[in-house]
């Protein structure tokens, strides 16, 4: 049975688009894992434009799952995860100018970099994963620095705009995952994931863990938004 780990980054942008206090990203997590999530994802991005410090710490405070904290492979984000103790670090690609995540990270760039960068966050007894495209080179590489878990970029399947493309792309996902597994390595998957493109993945149960944010945070609109306005008409009525 694979688990689901739930990114709440996305909430914290909605809290910042108006820079007070709530949506609070560590009261989502509490939601989340009360309706059964395994695992709390965030991303401290350089520039904090979503989570920032105090999310972070919070969040290692009250999270009884597993903590993810998402960051690049840089000296600042090695002391913070350092001092935080996350029980997993996944490292990500970062670039100011994207609006999200967008490629895996090119582990083959810098392996002796990953490989040190590895070593000082199990130093600390952090488990890492490396966020990495569907491609056999980048994942024999991630398990040579010492990476305990990859994590396959979906986005590429999730973006493709007809079935033959869609099934495409899945199988090069298909075979990722056999390598990774063959090399004993931790397995999961994530981003683009949605109600509708995450049900191919039931033919993969090597697949341990799923790491899902966008979707959920839209559907909650969706499902919790009628209520919210029944709640607000209530209380107007009143007047
Ligand atoms: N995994 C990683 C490494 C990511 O960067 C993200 C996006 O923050 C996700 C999973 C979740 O993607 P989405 O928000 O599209 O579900």
């Amino acid at each position: 049975m694979a688990r689901l780990a739930v990114n709440v980054d996305h909430v914290a942008t909605i809290r910042q688009a108006r820079g007070i206090n709530e949506p609070d990203p560590v009261l989502a997590a509490g939601i989340a894992e009360l309706a059964g999530a395994e695992g709390i994802i965030c991303h401290l991005r350089e520039d904090r434009r979503h989570i920032n410090d105090r999310d972070l710490s919070l969040l290692r405070q009250t999270v009884k799952t597993k903590l993810n904290m998402e960051m690049a492979a840089v000296e600042e984000m090695v002391r913070i995860a350092r001092d935080i103790r996350p029980e997993l670090v996944t490292l990500v690609p970062e670039r100011r100018e994207e609006l999200t995540t967008e490629g895996g990270l090119d582990v083959n760039s810098n392996p002796e970099l990953y490989k040190k960068v590895v070593g000082e966050l199990k130093e600390r007894g952090i488990r890492v994963s490396f966020f990495i495209d569907p491609d056999p080179l980048q994942i024999e590489t991630a398990e040579k620095v010492g990476g305990d878990i990859v994590e396959i970029h979906t986005g590429h399947y999730s973006e493709a705009r007809t079935e033959s493309e869609a099934e495409k792309r899945f199988l090069r996902i298909v075979q990722s995952v056999e390598i990774a597994d063959e090399l004993d390595l931790g397995i999961s998957a994530g981003h683009g994931l949605s109600y509708v493109n995450v049900k191919r993945f039931e033919a993969l149960p090597q697949i341990e863990e799923y790491s899902i944010g966008h979707s959920i945070v839209a559907r909650a609109v969706y499902v919790g938004f009628e209520q919210a306005v029944r709640e607000m008409v209530d209380l107007v009525e009143c007047f």
